[in-house]
């Protein structure tokens, strides 16, 4: 039988139940190491939108959230380390404990350049969560404190991320045969 076909020309790499199972152990992390105190979640858009939906959910904590949209340029071809913030956040992030969410850790230029910059905001501490890793496309070092699965060097989508703004929808995430590696 062909396995895990969800549509023309992608194949299921974690399934929705899995990344879910997932998500609640990183909560389960969160809550020990964060006590009881307040965490700030600050989304990267648009690919951790269902990331995030699905992690504030799961934490029994108290939580806010806040929204920033970067572009990056040289993707794909030469990474240039150039990363522009597009939206930036509705409130200051001094004083608390923020955590990042990420769908994908690749290169590491968005992060590190994120890190950097939120980091100069005073926050009273600063980690980082994202749902995937690809560390054999690792330019730039990033020190990530929560990860969901470490995944090989394929394109993936579903789950929130997308290809050409397609497939965001998908429950699973996916390898897309055509741009696979
Ligand atoms: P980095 O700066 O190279 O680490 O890029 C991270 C961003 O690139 C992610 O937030 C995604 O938006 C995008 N990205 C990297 N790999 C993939 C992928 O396999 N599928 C979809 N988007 C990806
Ligand atoms: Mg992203």
């Amino acid at each position: 039988m062909a396995r895990a076909k969800t549509d023309r020309g992608v194949k299921v790499l974690l399934r929705g139940s899995q990344i879910r199972r997932r998500v609640r152990e990183l909560a389960r992390e969160m809550e020990r190491d964060y006590k009881g105190e307040a965490v700030h979640l600050i989304c990267i858009l648009k690919g951790a939108c269902v990331f995030l939906a699905d992690l504030l959910r799961e934490l029994k904590l108290p939580v806010s959230v806040d929204f920033i949209a970067v572009s990056s340029y040289g993707k794909g071809s030469l990474p240039s380390g150039e990363v522009r913030i597009t939206k930036d956040l509705d409130h200051s992030v001094e004083g608390l404990n923020v955590i990042i969410v990420e769908d994908i850790l690749d290169t590491g230029l968005t992060l590190n350049y994120l890190y950097r910059i939120l980091e100069s905001r005073k926050p009273r501490s600063l980690r980082i969560a994202t749902l995937l890793d690809k560390p054999a496309r690792r330019v730039k070092e990033v020190k990530v404190d929560y990860v969901g699965f470490q995944i090989p060097d394929k394109f993936v989508v579903g789950y929130g991320l997308d290809y050409g703004e397609r497939y965001r929808n998908l429950p699973d995430v996916c390898v897309l045969s055509s741009v696979e590696s």
